[in-house]
């Protein structure tokens, strides 16, 4: 098993060039199933979903072509698919479920093993399976799996909450279905609108991707197209929070900076100077004595609960208190204990946090538990004294991609090491 051990770091400089997004390319690669051609995939992150998304597009009939090296996929399947997703991949990832509507609308059935919880809450399915039921599919299910039947024609459904998820399930089922959908509060995520303009591109009818309202018009048939994945916003702030706590300067490469603009907000807030253009955002975090500020994620265009953690790391090192609430998921605050291990006051209630940053951080053997919780410690470990020791590591290994390398490429000390 593999560990991270991090050094203090002097402040970070240099420049980073910033990945395709995860989130944008798992709900792509499985709308490619819907094709009845090639699609070609570009800007692909090098990443274990990635790689897990393609064995479950393998296990249900595609062929995927990987040329990680070229940030290159190609995925074709064929008319007659398998409609049963494999539980032993559906359970290393949650994003697995985004093939259910995919399968659906292609074959008429799917059965999919319920991806279950995650350390960071219930994260149930019930908005996507209302959609499908919209949609006309009948729905059974029991403790351990889900089944979706029918022939697809055109539904509305309200999301009770803008899941992305379930938008991009619904949407992507809705664009092979007879007649039109609609979709209410729906989510505004950019990577929703960058699966809708891949949809497009292979023939959907798709109006209103990035607003609450999104109109399906169903076509008879997709075709292979070739795509190119927008940049990856978390790993964009993640960057931007490690130019903060180490105080450093960093320029990032390959980014939209319309789509990290609550953080860029945030980390203004707290005093540090970020000068952004169309390609690049450059954070100055040594301009000025850091302030506190408090925080509240929601869904897009709020702050991204997926950068809560590393902005909670940076909190913790700034002087006085600050306040973060969690609204998007019920249990976000697992790496908060871990903190504290490295000398962090922050307490907790429910959904909310308070922090003071009085205290230096001191490095400690931490257990990294999700995904954006391991970047938040490795932030941390950045700005604690001597080492911290990270395990449970492979969780930053399926969401960044070559996230030691530009690190220590712009002058951080982490290695690797084996237990
Ligand atoms: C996606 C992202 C994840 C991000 C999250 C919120 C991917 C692969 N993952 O996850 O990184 O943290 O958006 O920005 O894109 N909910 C329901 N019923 C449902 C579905 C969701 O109640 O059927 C609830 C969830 O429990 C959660 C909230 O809705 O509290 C938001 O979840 P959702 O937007 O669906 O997140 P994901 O799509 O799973």
């Amino acid at each position: 098993m593999a560990n991270f051990l991090v050094q203090k770091s002097a402040p970070l400089y240099g420049e980073v060039e910033i990945s395709g997004s995860k989130n944008a390319v798992l709900p792509i690669m499985a709308a490619a199933l819907l094709a009845g051609g090639e699609c070609e995939i570009i800007e692909v992150p090098k990443l274990k979903d990635v790689e897990v998304m393609s064995e479950l597009l393998k296990s249900i009939g595609s062929s995927v072509t990987e040329d990680y090296d070229n940030n290159r996929i190609k995925i074709s399947t064929p008319a007659g698919v398998s409609y049963e997703a494999p539980s032993d991949l559906v359970k290393k990832m949650r994003a697995s479920i985004l093939v259910m509507g995919p399968i659906l609308a292609k074959t008429g059935f799917v059965r999919i093993p319920l991806p279950g919880g995650c350390a960071i809450g219930k994260r149930p399915i019930n908005l996507h399976l209302k959609g499908l039921h919209a949609l006309g599919a009948e729905i059974k299910e029991d403790s351990t799996c889900v089944e979706a039947r029918g022939k697809l024609s055109g539904g509305n459904v309200y999301l009770d909450t803008p899941s992305v998820g379930a938008t991009e399930n619904i949407m992507m089922a809705a664009t092979l279905a007879e007649g039109t959908s609609i979709i209410e509060n729906a989510a505004l995520e950019p990577e929703i609108v960058d699966l809708a303009s891949f949809l497009n591109r292979m023939g959907a009818k798709i109006k209103g991707a990035g607003t609450d309202t999104i109109k399906i018009e169903g076509v008879k048939e997709l075709t292979g197209c070739k795509h190119s994945v927008i940049p990856d916003r978390i790993e964009t702030g993640t960057f931007m929070i490690a130019a903060a706590i180490t105080r450093g300067n960093i320029l990032l490469r390959n980014v939209l900076p319309d789509h990290v603009k609550p953080v860029i907000a945030k980390l203004r807030e707290c005093g540090v100077v970020i000068e952004y253009n169309d390609e690049s955002i450059l954070v100055i975090g040594d301009a000025a004595e850091l302030i506190p500020t408090d925080l509240k994620t929601l869904p897009y265009p709020g702050f991204p609960t997926d950068v809560q953690p590393q902005f909670m790391s940076l909190l913790a090192t700034i002087k006085g208190p600050s306040v973060i609430i969690e609204t998007v998921f019920e249990n976000r605050f697992m790496h908060v204990h871990e903190l504290n291990r490295m000398g962090a006051d922050i307490r907790t209630e429910g959904n909310n946090a308070w922090l003071r940053g009085d205290k230096p951080l001191i490095g400690a053997k931490v257990v990294c538990t999700d995904l954006r919780a391991g970047a938040a410690l490795v932030l941390a470990g950045l700005a604690a004294e001597g080492t911290t020791e990270i395990s449970e590591t492979y969780h930053i290994d399926r969401g960044y991609s070559n996230f030691i390398e530009k690190f220590n490429g712009i002058g951080a000390a982490i290695v690797r090491a084996l237990d």
